[in-house]
């Protein structure tokens, strides 16, 4: 399994000063020669954290793919289309949540999706749904034309160590066989942190994890050097 890193809550921390420091693209670098395999930015509606100067210079300075979540919306299209990252990860957005509470709606906007996909794969820019582990998000998930879906581990790293944690680990897995059956490629992400990652190497053919709250938290203590390295071993 490859580890992608998101680096939006390094942004947070400098955003909180309203200067350059820390650089999100700086620690980018770091992640990148720490064993990232990829780096998630998401460039939010209200910029509270990635701005679209990180986006340039992530695009110009990073050797591995840059991973570009963001909602779906026009201005986010053009911003994709701008830019060229190797991806795009499509979730909901809302302004007044703290961070992205659940998965995309594919079942419900199955056209509007269809269409916004459309240029972006046609600029050669690889697309990623983020939903919830549920068969009827994967069905429509796979009519859209998405090459990747990114199933949302929040409702298991909530449940990791209750008793609910082994359906909401069934979940991810069935997911994961039933988008493997239609030929789609399957990410995972939103939660997930050093003690609960591991159960995601007992699910087959995960391509990548996106991890970014643990990883930045972690690196308070130990250096995100150190913090990127800890988890690329629990990855592989
Ligand atoms: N994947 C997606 C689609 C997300 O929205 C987020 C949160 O920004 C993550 C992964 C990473 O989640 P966390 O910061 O909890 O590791």
């Amino acid at each position: 399994m490859l580890l992608g890193v998101n680096i939006d809550h390094v942004a947070t921390l400098r955003n909180a000063r309203g200067g350059e420091h820390p650089d999100p693209v700086q620690a980018a670098l770091v992640c990148e020669a720490n064993g990232a395999t990829s780096i998630t930015a998401h460039l939010r509606e209200d910029r509270r954290h990635i701005k679209d100067k990180d986006l340039i210079a992530l695009k110009k300075v990073i050797k591995t793919n840059l991973n570009l979540e963001m909602a779906v919306t026009s201005e986010m299209q053009q911003i994709a289309l701008k830019i060229k990252p190797h991806s795009v990860c499509l979730v909901p957005e809302k302004r007044q949540e703290v961070t992205t509470e659940g998965g995309l709606d594919v079942v419900g906007r199955l056209n509007k999706i269809c269409d916004f996909i459309t240029p972006l794969k046609e600029a050669g820019i690889l697309v990623s749904l983020f939903i919830d582990p549920t068969k009827d998000q994967v069905d429509a998930a796979a009519k859209s034309g998405a090459q990747f879906i990114e199933l949302h581990t929040g409702q298991y790293s909530l449940a990791f160590g209750t008793p609910d944690e082994a359906e909401e680990f069934e979940k991810l897995k069935d997911a994961t066989e039933l988008a493997h059956s239609y030929g789609l490629k399957v990410n995972a992400g939103h939660g997930l942190n050093y003690e609960n990652v591991y159960r995601m190497r007992q699910i087959y053919g995960i391509h990548e994890l996106n991890i970014g709250h643990s990883i930045i938290s972690r690196a308070v203590f130990v250096g995100i050097d150190k913090a990127v390295q800890e988890m690329a071993a629990l990855v592989k």
